[in-house]
C-alpha cells in the first residue's frame, strides 16, 4: 500500500512544491527555546525533505490557539495574503494541528497542510533504512492518518465527538476508511513482531562480536555522521540534512592505536518530538542500551548547545540508558569558535570531555585516545576455573581474544582472562 505520507519524500525527478514554513508561538505556553530558533529548525526539517522547496518561513505570534482556525481570522488572512503572493501550495506548520483545524485551514487557504507530526513522519519516511524503520514509521503514519479522518462537515460538531448514530454517506466512507486503516495496523504489527525477534537474533550474534560497541549519539546535524566517516573511512552519506542517518549502520573498525571497536551510528535527536513518533525514534536507538561506551556528539558552536545536550540526555535516561553507562561527551565544530573561547580550555579541564572537529580533523587523535582508555579501563584480569564440558565458554573466550593463560588439570581448565565486564557477563552465559 502507498502511504500518502510519502508522497513528498520520494518521487524523483517530480516538481518540488513551493512551500511556507510557519512556526505558532503561543503566548504562555511552556517554551524549552527560543521561538526563532525552532523555527530555523523547522525550515532545516522541510529544506531535509526533497520534494520541498522552502519559500518562506516566519514566526506566527499567538495569543491563544483558536480551536477552529489555530489562527485568528485577521491573521488566517494575512497568512493567505503571503501563501498567494509566495505561490505555496503546502504550508507546514510547527506544532500541532488538530485535524478540524488542519481541515479548515486547507479549504480556507487552498494549501496542502502539515503539522509537526506530519512533517517528521516525512523525514523518517524518506530516511528509514532498515526493515524495522520502515515498519514503524508506517505504522506511525498510519496511526497519524486515522486521526485525520475528518468529515466534511465536522465543524459542526463542535467537537463534541461523533455520537455513532449520525449516519450519513461521509461517516460510512470514514468508517471504511476506518476499517481499512486498522486491518493495515494489525498486519504491520505482526511483520513488526517477526522483525524483532530476527533483529534480536542479530543482537545475540552481536554479543559474541569480541570488540566492544561505541555508540554515536547526538543531537540532529551535530556531525555525527562526518565523525563517524573520519574514525572508519566509511561513506556512511553526511550532508547538511538532518536525519540523513534515520537507522544505525555499524562498522568494525581499528582505531589508530590498534583497538578495535564496532562503531554504531544512530539518527539524530530531535526536540519536541511528537508523542506518536517515540516508538519508531526508539526502534532506532535501541543499539544504544547495547554499548559499552557512548559517545555523545554535541554542536559546540550552535547556540542552544546546552538545551540541545539536555535534550540528549533525558531521552537516554527515558530509553533506559543507566547513568552508570560509560559516555564522553565530542565537543565537536571547534573550528567555528574563536581560538580563545572559554569553551576549550573547560574541556581541556575535563576528562569526559573532548573537543574536536570532525570537519578538519583536529583534536582525533586525542578522542581516539579517550576512548581507548575509557574502554581499557573497563578490563579487569581475573582467574576462574571451568569444567571439562564448558567448550563454548572457552571458545567464547579464545575467539575474543580474552586469554592470557590457561592451564588444563584434572578438575577444570584453569582460565586467566582480561576482559569487560559484557564480556565476562558473556562467558558466564556460556557455562554450563
Ligand atoms: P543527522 O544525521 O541529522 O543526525 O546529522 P549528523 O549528526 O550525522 O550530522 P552530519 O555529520 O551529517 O553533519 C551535519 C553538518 O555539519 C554537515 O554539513 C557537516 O559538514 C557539518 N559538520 C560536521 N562536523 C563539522 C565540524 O567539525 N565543523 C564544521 N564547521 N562543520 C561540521
Amino acid at each position: 500500500m502507498t502511504l500518502e505520507v510519502s508522497e513528498l519524500g520520494g518521487a524523483g525527478g517530480t516538481r518540488r512544491q513551493p512551500a511556507l514554513v510557519l512556526h505558532p508561538d503561543l503566548k504562555g505556553a511552556e517554551k524549552t527555546r527560543e521561538a526563532a530558533s525552532a523555527l530555523e529548525e523547522a525550515l532545516a526539517l522541510a529544506e531535509a525533505l526533497p520534494g520541498i522547496e522552502v519559500r518562506g518561513g516566519e514566526v506566527v505570534r499567538l495569543q491563544r490557539a483558536h480551536p477552529g482556525m489555530l489562527f485568528g481570522s485577521g491573521k488566517v488572512a494575512e497568512i493567505k495574503a503571503r501563501i498567494e503572493a509566495l505561490g505555496v501550495e503546502l504550508v507546514l506548520i510547527d506544532g500541532p494541528v488538530s485535524p478540524i483545524q488542519q481541515r479548515n485551514l486547507e479549504k480556507e487557504w487552498g494549501v496542502k497542510l502539515l503539522d509537526r507530526t506530519g512533517l517528521i513522519l516525512e523525514i523518517f519516511a524518506d530516511r528509514a533504512r532498515t526493515r524495522e524503520g520502515v515498519l514503524q514509521v508506517e505504522l506511525a503514519a498510519l496511526t497519524y492518518q486515522r486521526t485525520r479522518l475528518v468529515r466534511a462537515w465536522t465543524h459542526l460538531e463542535r467537537q463534541r465527538g461523533g455520537l455513532g448514530f449520525v449516519g450519513g454517506p461521509g461517516e460510512t466512507q470514514i468508517e471504511a476508511d476506518r476499517r481499512a486503516i486498522d486491518t493495515q495496523v494489525v498486519r504491520l504489527r505482526r511483520q513488526l513482531e517477526k522483525v524483532v525477534k530476527t533483529r534480536e537474533l542479530h543482537r545475540a550474534a552481536r554479543r559474541r562480536v569480541p570488540y566492544p560497541i561505541v555508540a554515536l549519539v547526538g543531537y540532529t546535524n551535530a556531525g555525527k555522521s562526518t565523525l563517524f566517516n573520519r574514525l572508519t573511512g566509511a561513506d556512511v552519506m553526511a550532508k547538511d540534512m538532518l536525519f540523513a542517518t534515520l537507522d544505525p549502520t555499524m562498522r568494525a573498525v581499528t582505531l589508530p592505536g590498534g583497538l578495535q571497536v564496532i562503531l554504531s551510528d544512530t539518527v539524530g535527536f530531535i526536540s519536541d518530538l511528537p508523542t506518536q513518533l517515540v516508538a519508531a525514534f526508539r526502534a532506532t536507538l535501541e543499539e544504544v542500551l547495547e554499548a559499552d561506551l557512548i559517545l555523545h556528539v554535541r554542536d559546540i558552536a550552535h547556540p542552544e548547545t546546552e538545551e540541545q545536550a539536555a535534550d540528549v540526555e533525558s531521552i537516554l535516561t527515558d530509553l533506559g540508558v543507566d547513568a552508570g553507562v560509560r559516555r564522553l561527551e565530542v565537543w565537536n565544530k571547534i573550528d567555528l569558535l574563536p581560538a580563545d573561547d572559554p569553551r576549550l580550555t573547560i574541556a581541556a579541564r575535563r576528562d569526559s570531555v573532548v573537543a574536536v572537529s570532525a570537519l578538519t580533523g583536529a583534536g582525533l587523535e586525542a578522542l581516539i585516545e579517550a576512548v581507548g582508555l575509557t574502554l581499557g579501563d573497563e578490563r579487569r584480569v581475573e582467574t576462574v576455573t571451568i569444567g571439562h564440558a564448558d567448550g563454548r565458554a572457552r571458545a567464547f573466550a579464545y575467539e575474543a581474544g580474552l586469554v592470557l593463560e590457561e592451564e588444563v588439570g584434572d578438575d577444570g581448565v584453569r582460565m586467566t582472562l582480561s576482559w569487560s565486564p559484557r564480556q565476562k557477563a558473556h562467558f558466564e552465559s556460556l557455562l554450563v
